[in-house]
């Protein structure tokens, strides 16, 4: 159901809004020209088609339908920007609210697709200037489906043509449990296209990264606010978003793993826990995490710290290639961090006991899986079966994170006092080659020398 069928009919309106008498509403209608949006193809048509045609291959017989999405409010009438739905994007091109893809697949799995979209609104109803969500003069000037049609090279109606989706042999991707895995199993292999996409955000999100700390002496005057600002500035310039919110963790913040309330100073002789990663315009994401020291350079324990975390993420790398367990990265990592948590004496048990899959105690300390697909989502193909996913094999065009870590929590009695609150990840997107695999953020440094060095020539 459209907006305009919750409303009635009627525009979204506030009740601050001016009244429209019929004088202004008439003038309003009138005297406008014809102004062509121009839309030039999008380089995914193609792939998009030959995307669809495999789904339906998947579903001889029935009709898949794959909605776009639409706004979700932040408070009272003030909505989120909008982004569109992963799968649909995926399988259309198509980025604009409130669409819905129907891709029908007859005996033989060959599909004939339709986009039904909400074009821009039309000068002889109010919507194009009194609707605050869809209106022209308030929220931007919409494709006509004739626009989006050439871009896309795919049949596109109105939404308001929506045929009834309800049947039998209807699946809708929010519902339908199979669709949702066929359609993120066959996100797990990236195409050339994709790869490109993925580099290009791993790419602006290194920049990201530069900028944070060539503005190091404002980081050090407001906190982690300051990074997380100034990364999304570049997102903002040069890609379409944040693929995920900034985690920015200073200090002790840094053992939360998913610390984005990123209210907390930076403080000299800490470390700092930068989780970021720029979403692109064709809405690919990064996904990197780097540890620096606030000071520039690293103390001897944050160094042994530091380089522990190193060496099992490079085991992780190195494990990665065509054939190998998805879980090969997470093992490697796992077994050079247990054994290194047991050369601090940490560990209750053997590494080799702590190690076994029914022990796992140096987890106390590791917290996290090593590894997540990435692509359009930051956690991509979320919804593929563990067999294709979690318990399958790497393939030549899977692109996977590598981000082991450790957290010593500042209330853990077990470990020596001068642990407490440190928190040390990282991580880097790695692309899985014919040969091995390509680590796509890899401009940013890694080793520890590497990264004082780095901090250094950009702190000037
Ligand atoms: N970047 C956050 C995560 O991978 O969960
Ligand atoms: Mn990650």
């Amino acid at each position: 159901m459209s907006d305009a069928d919750q409303n009635d009919g009627q525009p979204r309106t506030e009740s601050h809004d001016p009244k429209v008498p019929e004088a202004w509403q008439k003038f309003m209608r009138t005297g406008w020209g014809d102004r062509d949006l121009d839309l030039p193809r999008h380089p995914v048509a193609d792939l998009a088609a030959q995307r669809r045609a495999r789904l339906a291959a998947n579903f001889p017989g029935e009709r898949l339908v794959l909605p776009a999405g639409t706004f979700k409010v932040r408070s009272n009438d003030t909505d989120y920007r909008f982004r569109s739905d992963t799968a649909h994007t995926y399988y259309s091109g198509n980025q604009t609210s409130d669409a819905v893809l129907v891709v029908d697949s007859d005996s033989t799995g060959a599909g004939e697709s339709v986009l039904y979209a909400r074009p821009r609104s039309a000068r002889d109803t109010d919507e194009f200037f009194r609707d605050r969500q869809y209106g022209e003069l308030w929220a931007g000037r919409r494709p006509s489906t004739h626009e989006l049609s050439t871009s896309l090279g795919l049949e596109v109606r109105h939404i308001d043509d929506l045929p009834d989706l309800a049947g039998a042999k209807t699946r809708d991707l929010t519902t339908d449990a199979e669709l949702a895995r066929v359609a993120s199993e066959m996100r797990l292999v990236k195409d050339e296209w994709e790869i490109e996409q993925l580099q290009e955000a791993c790419d602006i999100t290194a920049l990201g990264f530069e900028d944070s700390v060539r503005e190091w002496d404002r980081v050090l005057e407001y906190g982690e606010r300051w990074i997380e600002g100034t990364f999304f500035r570049r997102a903002r310039a040069m890609g379409n978003d944040i693929g995920y919110d900034s985690i920015v963790g200073g200090g002790k913040h840094a053992t939360t793993l998913h610390w984005i309330d990123n209210t907390g100073p930076i403080t000299p002789g800490e470390l700092v826990l930068l989780d970021m990663g720029v979403e692109n315009r064709s809405l690919y994401t990064a996904d990197v995490t780097r540890t620096l020291p606030v000071d520039g350079t690293f103390t001897p324990l944050q160094r042994e710290l530091y380089d522990l975390v190193l060496a099992a993420q490079e085991a992780g790398i190195q494990a990665v290639r065509p054939g190998v367990p998805f879980l090969a990265a997470h093992d490697a990592a796992m077994e050079v961090l247990a054994h290194g948590l047991e050369g601090m004496g940490l560990l209750p048990v053997p590494a080799a006991e702590a190690l076994d899959p029914d022990n796992k105690v140096y987890a106390r300390w590791t917290l996290h899986g090593t590894s997540h697909m990435l692509g359009l989502d930051v956690h991509d193909c979320g919804r593929a079966s563990d067999d294709a996913y979690r318990n399958g094999t790497l393939d030549e065009g899977y692109v996977l994170t590598v981000e082991p870590g450790l957290y010593f929590q500042e209330d853990d009695l077990l470990v020596p006092e001068e642990l407490r609150g440190i928190g040390i990840r990282i991580e880097d997107d790695i692309l899985v080659t014919a040969e091995g695999h390509r680590n796509l953020s890899a401009s940013l440094p890694r080793t520890s020398t590497d990264v004082e060095e780095w901090m250094g020539a950009l702190r000037g």
